[in-house]
């Protein structure tokens, strides 16, 4: 398959379709890794407003860094897991520390970041600083494994390394950023998990998988 022609694709329908959000129209690190760590685990219409308000009461990293974690952890209320609230608290900290207050640019030093794993490096890395690097989560096993038909287990840990070569065969160079959100917006939008609307996809004729009408078997998931 001609993966670059995909990749060239998608971006063209995320220019067009992508979702309208806030924190698509800053460029300040701080706010994407917040953003990225909020929506990895709420949903987006769940998460807004407490982004707001969390962006609206700790604007910067020395303003969070100089909270207490009390004040942190109220403002965190009812997104859920708190533990990722402590985490980004601990982290201002590390960035006042080792990094004087600026927001580290390279990936191994977002990485090194409290809470911070591949996925939220390689977004805030790729989003903010241009970096070549997909952000690898569930979105990209679906999107991928059912675009080449493709029955990789993604219950093992190959599965990270795996659709990370396949995702960098397609993202044109220069664009990792827009690539990285516009397959966590086909993921939610179009190719979701139940139900995607194969018939208005923009990869469909690409789409090995729904070529062979079997979107549903994929991805492929051994283990429970
Ligand atoms: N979920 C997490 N981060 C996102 C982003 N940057 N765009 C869309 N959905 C997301």
């Amino acid at each position: 398959p001609d993966f670059l022609c995909i990749g060239v694709k998608l971006l063209k329908w995320f220019s067009v379709h992508g979702r309208d959000l806030p924190f698509r129209k800053t460029d300040d690190p701080y706010k994407i890794w917040i953003c990225e760590i909020i929506f990895q685990q709420t949903r987006i219409q769940q998460g807004l407003n407490h982004y707001h308000r969390f962006i609206n009461r700790f604007p910067d990293v020395q303003t969070l860094a100089e909270a207490s974690s009390d004040e942190v952890l109220l403002h965190w209320k009812g997104l859920g897991y708190y533990s990722r609230a402590l985490n980004i608290h601990k982290a201002s900290h590390q960035i006042m520390e080792n990094f004087g207050g600026v927001f580290p640019q390279e990936y191994d030093d977002i990485l090194s970041l409290k809470g911070v794993g591949k996925y939220t490096a390689a977004a805030v890395h790729s989003i903010c600083f241009g970096g070549h690097l997909p952000a690898v989560d569930g979105n990209f096993y679906r999107v991928l494994s059912r675009i080449f038909a493709d029955d990789y287990d993604i219950s093992t840990t190959g599965a990270f390394s795996h659709f990370s070569s396949l995702a960098l065969l397609m993202m044109p160079l220069g664009k990792a950023g827009e690539f990285n959100q516009a397959m966590m917006d086909l993921g939610s939008e179009i190719c979701r998990p139940r139900n995607p609307y194969c018939e208005i996809c923009p990869l469909n004729a690409d789409c090995t998988a729904f070529q062979l009408k079997k979107v549903h078997e994929f991805p492929k998931k051994l283990k429970k």
